[in-house]
């Protein structure tokens, strides 16, 4: 195989608008040899950022004051481009939080000729009908959800997961013949209210937008699970918690509740008597078992109604999700929250798996791990300092990126691109 044309050197900013930090990535896009000698695109991580959001400047995962987040992405894009030594101005912004959904649609199309060879065309007019049917459904749900009949969601994120013609899996329909056509596709969806909060920031910081993303979505681009079995991915940040789930090869959804990191902050803070940055350090010093014996015993204590209701938090999620078909044997964990030794601990409580062999279909207990930085797929870490959960996110961010940028001329993605520019 010979390298295809090789790219300018190009520079990308990543920005992660988290709800207690915003961290940035300046990284270049490179074309790399895999370890079984094929070429691929990579991002080379240069430089990092990360800054703390003003109290009110987020709620849970949304943008609540446009200026304030606005001058802290300056500082952790100044903070990167500094490490980095070059300031991209393409960037990706990565979201979350409660109103980014994510689902899957299948849909079966009989074809009136199956005799002709399935075009682009055809593949288009398809698309665009399911794209609809899966728009109208998302806004109906987060109508009901919200009890807001004029909720306005736009589509962020689009795979084709699953290509069947006459049950064949294909990875490209075009040139096939047959009776009918089986679409899988899964969509993200955002409130138009936080897209336009985003794109003003760019627009602010002067920054061209190359893409918005779901970063629950961007998660799934790691290489620490078998895609077959699938995982449950948990980002457990400051303001809350998202969830994606991989089965069978196909991202299948995406949810989010608004209990994380800060509600053990406030917790502490009110047990105590103490203010919230006090608290947050009483919450790491617990974390790093650096309290004494009876004091560790004593916050364990007060955060234990806490876990319990996050862990039914996630409990109303895999609720959500088909029952159907089973749960993934694995649970892979990531976000700042996720440090706190409760939660690794209550995912692994006997009696918690015992429970959940009784109400999910999983075949076995779920493991629980942590994702690492290194299993974040086509991303190098040069700056060798990117440890730490919190960093897992805008890691997997670059990871989409490196995707979106690598994917312009693979068969599909232009058709499914045309229909979401259509749909906007
Ligand atoms: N060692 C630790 N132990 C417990 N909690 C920790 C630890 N380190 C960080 N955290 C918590 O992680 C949270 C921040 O994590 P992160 O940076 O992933 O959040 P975020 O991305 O800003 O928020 P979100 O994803 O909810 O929008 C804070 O609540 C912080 O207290
Ligand atoms: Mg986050």
């Amino acid at each position: 195989m010979f390298p295809r044309k090789a790219k300018p050197k190009q520079y990308l900013l990543v920005i992660d608008i988290g709800t207690e930090f915003v961290k940035a990535l300046v990284f270049r896009l490179e074309r790399g040899i895999s370890e079984q000698g094929e070429i691929k695109d990579q991002g080379v991580i240069l430089g990092f950022g990360r800054q703390r959001q003003m109290a009110g400047h987020m709620l849970a995962g949304a943008v609540a004051d446009i200026d304030g987040v606005t001058q802290t992405c300056q500082r952790a894009i100044e903070e990167a481009s500094q490490m980095a030594r070059v300031k991209p101005k393409q960037a990706v912004i990565g979201i979350a939080g409660e109103f980014i959904k994510g689902t899957t649609i299948n849909f079966v199309c009989p074809r009136e000729k199956p005799g002709e060879l399935i075009d682009s065309i055809e593949l288009q007019n398809i698309i665009q009908r399911v794209q609809w049917r899966a728009f109208d459904r998302a806004r109906r749900q987060l109508s009901q959800e919200t009890c807001c009949p004029e909720v306005e969601i736009k589509p962020i994120n689009a795979l084709l997961s699953d290509i069947r013609v006459d049950g064949y899996q294909v990875t490209n329909p075009l040139g096939f013949q047959g009776k009918e056509l089986f679409l899988s596709i899964f969509n993200v969806y955002a409130p138009l209210v936080h897209l336009r909060a985003v794109e003003n920031i760019a627009a602010k910081l002067d920054l061209d937008l190359i893409s918005i993303a779901a970063e629950p979505y961007a998660l799934t681009k790691t290489s620490c699970f078998n895609p077959t079995a699938g995982a449950i991915f948990i980002d457990i940040g400051g303001g809350t918690t998202d969830i994606a789930l991989v089965r069978q090869n196909r991202v299948e959804g995406i949810r989010s509740f608004a209990l994380a990191g800060q509600t053990f902050t406030k917790r502490l803070s009110q047990m105590f008597d103490i203010d919230l940055s006090e608290a947050e350090k009483i919450k790491m010093r617990h974390s790093q078992q650096r309290l004494g014996q009876s004091v560790q015993w004593k916050i364990r204590n007060i955060l234990k109604d806490d876990l319990r209701l996050w862990l039914s938090g996630v409990e109303l999620v895999l609720e959500e999700f088909d029952q159907a078909e089973y749960l993934p044997p694995q649970i892979l964990l990531c976000g700042g929250g996720s440090l706190l030794p409760g939660i690794k601990n209550i995912l692994k409580r006997e009696k918690v798996q015992k429970h959940w062999l009784d109400k999910f279909p999983f075949t076995q207990p779920p493991k629980v791990d942590f994702i690492q930085s290194k299993q974040i797929e086509n991303i190098i870490d040069q700056t060798e300092r990117l440890e730490g959960p919190e960093y897992i996110t805008p890691m997997a961010l670059a990871s989409l990126t490196v995707e979106i940028i690598g994917d312009e001329d693979k068969a599909l993605s232009p058709i499914l691109r045309r229909v979401l520019k259509l749909m906007k």
